[in-house]
């Protein structure tokens, strides 16, 4: 339906690659709206392999009218591909989410929430369970059914002579090669990783360009960027950290961590020896640390890593309740009727879980709700990664006190979700 306050303005959806006249002025708008620079042909010609390559859908909103010549530059832009999330029982196709941003000018007068709703509906049109994203304010996405589920931590770690492991045995070792060369062995173990890691999202095609080093998605290769990786001890390669120097603050020079990811906790530790090893560094930054991390449990002095704030990395919204929540683990056997309410209207309904051997059977229901909850509260919990009982607390899940200890433990369970991937 037309908005009024939509009047002059025309919206449209195609899929990369098609329209191409149009995208030079998307990008640009997406960089203005996120304040970063202006865009080159060699940012432009990356972003386009990224879209074209992960079968993307665009979507904008263009003035009908130039002013000024303000008429190449949509008011709107707002991206979505299907990959896969590991919702701890495999991999599920999920909606991503990604280049939200509407033009100052055009502010609250509903062209997100028309994009998004667009957009959702079409991936339950497309038989998608999930939709995922990352935000930069915590206060809009809520009303559209999307619950933070996965956490990070941003930590410094002072690698100075504090730095200390307990016994730490590894018969790896650690290789320091070229971001390009590694790539290959840095595509293998984030493969293996996503496939067994609950909470991870399946990567976008821009991490091969960012982390071989082709491109810093902003001026041209990226000169800084080193890669070490490790092998296990038949010399197969089970981890990789990948860092850059970073700004030196208060006399300590800094390294920061572009990506790290382990197979197993001896790459993970002696990863990080070989980063407190680093010379002429005196700390090593990372915005993604596990919650649950186990460095510091693994020094001799745990104050060495110092959690600089937590920060979520991923917001679920479910779209399919008895696909999702069939496909998710569980905790205890039970049984209870879930209410889930839903103003988008696609998780809306009431449903009776029956788990079984960590498996659920869901059905829609007329059966009075044991569990009361709305669409985003769902997705935070869908993870594993926020428990119910702070959520009761909370006052955003009522219900029975039975019906709520009940799925209480059939909900809540680990492991502790974790993603990699910025998108
Ligand atoms: C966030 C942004 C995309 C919102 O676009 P918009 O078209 O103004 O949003 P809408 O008018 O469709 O608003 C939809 C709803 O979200 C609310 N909302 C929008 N932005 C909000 C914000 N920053 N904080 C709180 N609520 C917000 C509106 O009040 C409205 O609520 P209602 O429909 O329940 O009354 C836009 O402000 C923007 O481009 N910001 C900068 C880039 C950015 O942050 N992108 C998001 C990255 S994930």
């Amino acid at each position: 339906m037309r908005e009024p306050a939509h009047d002059g303005l025309t919206f449209r959806t195609f899929r990369a690659g098609d329209e191409s006249e149009r995208m030079a002025g998307w990008y640009e708008a997406q960089s203005r709206g996120f304040h970063q620079g202006r865009t080159s042909d060699a940012l432009r010609g990356h972003l386009e392999d990224h879209l074209v390559t992960d079968g993307a859908t665009v979507r904008g909103v263009w003035l009908d009218r130039p002013v000024l010549g303000a008429g190449d530059i949509p008011v709107a832009t707002y991206l979505s591909y299907d990959k896969t999330l590991n919702t701890g029982r495999g991999l599920q196709p999920a909606r991503m989410i990604s280049m939200v941003t509407v033009s100052p000018t055009h502010r609250r007068r509903g062209l997100l929430r028309r994009l998004i709703t667009e957009d959702l509906a079409d991936a339950v049109a497309q038989r998608v369970p999930l939709a995922v994203l990352t935000v930069s304010e915590g206060s809009i996405y809520g009303r559209f059914g999307f619950g933070p589920a996965v956490f990070k931590h941003s930590v410094g770690v002072d690698t100075g002579p504090r730095f200390s492991l307990r016994a730490h045995h590894d018969t790896g070792s650690v290789e320091l090669l070229e971001p390009a060369e590694a790539w290959p062995a840095v595509a293998e173990v984030f493969e293996r990783f996503h496939e067994r890691t609950r909470g991870s999202v399946e990567r976008p095609q821009f991490y091969e360009t960012f982390l071989s080093g082709e491109f810093d998605f902003d001026s041209g290769p990226d000169l800084k960027l080193r890669t070490a990786v490790h092998l296990d001890a038949d010399g197969a390669p089970d981890g990789y950290v990948a860092y850059r120097p970073g700004p030196s603050e208060d006399g300590m020079r800094t390294i920061r961590v572009t990506d790290l990811v382990t197979l197993s906790p001896a790459a993970y530790l002696s990863l990080w020896r070989f980063l407190a090893d680093l010379d002429l560094s005196d700390l090593v930054e990372w915005d993604r640390a596990p919650v649950d991390d186990p460095l510091p449990w693994a020094l001799a002095d745990p104050f060495v890593v110092r959690v600089v704030r937590q920060r979520d990395a991923l917001w679920v919204r479910v779209l399919d309740v008895p696909a999702a929540l069939s496909a998710r683990p569980w905790g205890r056997d039970g049984q209870v009727v879930l209410q889930v309410d839903d103003p988008l209207g696609h998780a809306a309904g009431r449903f009776r879980v029956v788990t079984g051997d960590g498996f659920a059977e869901v059905e829609p229901t007329e059966a009075d709700a044991d569990v009361v909850l709305d669409a985003d509260v769902l997705g935070s919990l869908h993870l594993g990664g926020v428990r119910v009982e702070p959520l009761q607390r909370a006052g955003r899940i009522s219900g029975s006190d039975d019906g709520l200890r009940t799925w209480a433990a059939m909900a809540d369970t680990g492991p502790v979700p974790y993603c990699a991937t910025g998108f």
